[in-house]
């Protein structure tokens, strides 16, 4: 692909939102050594992807502008780099980009084998861009709380906050395929859809019960799986079981000292705080689930490459239940 351009949407500085986003025509990425080229099929958007433009990890994200934002993607592989034997071209995958590296708002990226995985037929394309950085998290955030897949957990009682999120609606489906019982909380207007998707009792948050975050059945939480902002620890506390762990996936600076404060002083109720590590087994145990139908992406709304700054400025907003999608070949 040599010499060839592709489509990409780029920002050249932090801020400015969608309005920072430019349609440009740039060279087909080459894939390195254990990289492979991807036509793609459709990507997701993440809060992160803004919050970098948004300048909220400078100066080390982004490395360098113009940056082509974007790390959840599915796409068809066009070429493999050096040292590549796991995929071939024509295979179809879904991978996690490199976050320093990105890419994915475009009609071609390079991806990473280590976080790519092959993509079953029984997940269509959309569903498959939203899996990568928004299940993955879900994951790790309940086994971070000591929640297990391969035999029971110790823990019973489980609280999911912003749990119509991308993050949210993984987290809860996750919790009850290990049997745990789980209260969220959402706005008044996806209630039902987070108990479709298994919760056992859910919380407005914008009620006084909702902020309080008590069970309506009484029950202590072992784990929290903090995807909301803004909940003081003293909501949390007298809502825990003895060793209740709060995982909060917005970590502060504020955050992550009373995470070290109540680790040295042994607390017995704990806040932990966590980033995504991307980890291709637990990529591939995501996508089988999916493929087996147990895993089940909710698409809050679709767009098209031309219309990414929508995409965009939905994300931004912070009120899409479930993924936000680009299509970058309308299926
Ligand atoms: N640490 C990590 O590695 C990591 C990884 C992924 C995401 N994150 C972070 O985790 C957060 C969640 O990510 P996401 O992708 O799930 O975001 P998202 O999809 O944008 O979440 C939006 C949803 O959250 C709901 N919500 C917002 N505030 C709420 C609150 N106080 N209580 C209950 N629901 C609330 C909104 O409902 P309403 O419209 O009703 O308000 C909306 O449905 C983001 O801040 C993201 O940056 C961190």
């Amino acid at each position: 692909m040599a010499g060839k351009t592709m489509l990409a949407v780029q920002y050249d500085g932090y801020g400015a939102g969608a309005d920072g986003l430019k349609h440009v025509s740039v060279p087909i990425p080459s894939p390195k050594k254990d990289e492979i080229l991807l036509k793609l099929d459709a990507v997701a958007i993440n809060p992160i992807d803004w919050k970098i433009q948004k300048g909220m990890l400078r100066p080390f994200m982004p490395p360098k502008f113009p940056f082509i934002p974007v790390v959840d993607v599915t796409g068809e592989v066009i070429e493999a780099g050096p040292g590549v034997n796991s995929f071939k071209h024509g295979d179809k995958v879904i991978s996690l980009l490199d976050f320093k590296n990105a890419g994915g708002l475009a009609e071609y990226a390079v991806a990473p084998v280590d976080f790519t995985v092959h993509r079953p037929p029984e997940i269509p394309a959309a569903e498959a861009a939203g899996l990568p950085a928004a299940a993955c998290t879900a994951l790790q955030a309940l086994k971070t709380a000591g929640v297990t897949f391969d035999k029971p957990s110790q823990l019973k009682n489980i609280l999911i906050t912003a749990a119509s999120g991308g993050v949210g609606l993984f987290a809860v489906q996750l919790a009850k395929l290990a049997n745990l019982h789980v209260t969220a909380t959402c706005g008044a207007r996806n209630i039902e859809l987070v108990k479709s998707l298994g919760a056992d009792e859910v919380l407005d948050y914008k009620t006084s019960e909702g902020a309080e975050l008590k069970s309506p059945s009484g029950k202590k939480y072992d784990g929290v799986i903090h995807c909301a902002t803004g909940i003081a620890w003293s909501v949390f506390e007298p809502n825990l079981s003895t060793y209740g762990k709060v995982v909060d996936i917005n970590p502060t600076l504020k955050s992550m000292l009373f995470s070290i404060v109540r680790k040295v002083t042994l607390s017995k109720k704990k806040l932990v705080i966590m980033s995504l590590t991307a980890k291709a087994d637990e990529l591939k145990f995501i996508v089988e689930l999916a493929k087996e139908g147990k895993l089940k992406t909710v698409i809050d709304s679709k767009h098209s490459l031309r219309n990414a700054g929508d995409a965009w400025t939905k994300s931004i907003d912070g009120h899409a239940p479930g993924k936000i999608i680009v299509q970058i070949i309308v299926e």
